[in-house]
């Protein structure tokens, strides 16, 4: 172990958005020490974030309730922060498996919190969402905002979220900040890492993008009957590269105000619809995208997006990548991923 480094353990570090995350730390001076045991993701993203990062990618097969094989990679790698992402996060599954979601949702993020300190572990960053504010009455929200929830998903998140807000003061050397993301959408510049769901996905653009490329025979817009401009429901769809990077932000803010945990709406302050996400991928790929309009989802809200003042001012954060950037990514991946399925 080199003292000079600063070691950051990323739970679910190989997936969509762990990943991106790697990528920025690694820019950004840190060293990532990855713990994922692979049940959502793939073993050969750390070969890419290789070839991305041009270095060794430090990583373990490991579940975040193994503390005794975690405990021997703390001991090796003692850590300066850890990110947790690892969780399951689809919310329509999350309706199906309650308990799955709740096992693993609480058991990992006690496990992590039990060994930060025991570590003394100096910063702590938690995958919040903003799921956490439900269907809410005022657009944009912010932190102050009503939190609610509207799945077995959103609950552990919510619960996640209080958790560490009880836990936290046991800890006074652990500085703890929850970020709240938006939608996620994009890939990194290379093409080589991006959102790889199994099977259908659940999120737009992935759907939008395997339609595409013919995986799916057309895209179903669920509703268009909502009270919004174009009748289709509002987001703020966030580039997953600046998302990266405000986990970076976190963990390098000399935020000494006495709020710990301390909570972030991270978005881009911007909505946009579900067809003006499809009308821009045809714009910028050319492609007609083959859509139906179907019947509304359960459970989705018609409208929600960011206000970022807090993260804009305290972290010095603000999402600077474009929907354009975000989708043109995402596609240049989904091409990526066909032609290396294609020669399995
Ligand atoms: C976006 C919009 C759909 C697919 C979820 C989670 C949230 C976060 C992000 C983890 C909605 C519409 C979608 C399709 C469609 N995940 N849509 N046809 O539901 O806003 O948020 O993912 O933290 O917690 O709740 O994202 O991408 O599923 O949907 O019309 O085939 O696209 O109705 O309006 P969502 P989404």
């Amino acid at each position: 172990m080199e003292t000079d480094k600063k070691y950051i353990l990323v739970t679910g570090g190989a997936g969509y958005i762990g990943s991106h995350t790697v990528v920025a730390l690694i820019e950004k001076g840190f060293t990532p020490v990855i713990i994922d045991d692979f049940r959502n993701s793939n073993k050969d993203v750390i070969q890419r974030l290789q070839t991305i990062t041009k270095q060794e990618i430090i990583y373990f097969n490991i579940a975040c309730q193994d503390q005794p094989r975690l405990r021997g990679v703390l001991e090796q790698f003692p850590a300066f922060g850890v990110i947790h992402f690892a969780a399951d996060k689809a919310v329509g599954e999350s309706v199906e498996k309650p308990l799955k979601y709740f096992d693993n949702n609480f058991g990992s993020l006690i496990s992590i919190l039990e060994l930060i300190q025991e570590y003394n572990i100096e910063k702590f960053v938690f995958s919040s969402s903003c799921t956490v504010y439900g269907d809410p009455e005022i657009i944009p929200v912010n932190e102050e905002s009503p939190v609610s929830y509207n799945s077995p998903y959103g609950y552990t998140k919510k619960v996640c979220e209080e958790m560490i807000e009880q836990f936290i003061p046991s800890c006074p050397s652990v500085k703890a900040t929850l970020l709240r993301y938006f939608n996620p959408v994009g890939a990194h510049e290379s093409g080589l890492i991006g959102e790889e769901p199994d099977g259908k996905p659940n999120n737009l653009l992935p759907f939008i993008t395997q339609t595409a490329a013919g995986i799916r025979k057309e895209l179903t817009v669920f509703g268009d009957d909502y009270d919004t401009p174009d009748g289709t429901c509002i987001r703020d769809y966030i580039h997953v590269v600046d998302l990266a990077e405000a986990h970076v932000a976190a963990l390098e803010s000399l935020d000494d105000s006495k709020d710990n945990p301390v909570v972030y709406n991270v978005g881009t302050g911007k909505g946009t619809s579900v067809l003006e996400m499809i009308s821009t991928f045809e714009n910028i790929t050319g492609k007609q995208l083959p859509y139906t309009i179907g019947p509304r989802r359960e459970g989705d809200i018609k409208e929600i997006f960011a206000n970022t003042d807090k993260v804009n001012q305290k972290l010095n954060w603000k999402s600077k990548k474009t929907i354009e950037d975000a989708i043109a990514t995402a596609w240049s991946f989904e091409q990526y991923i066909r032609e290396k399925r294609s020669k399995k």
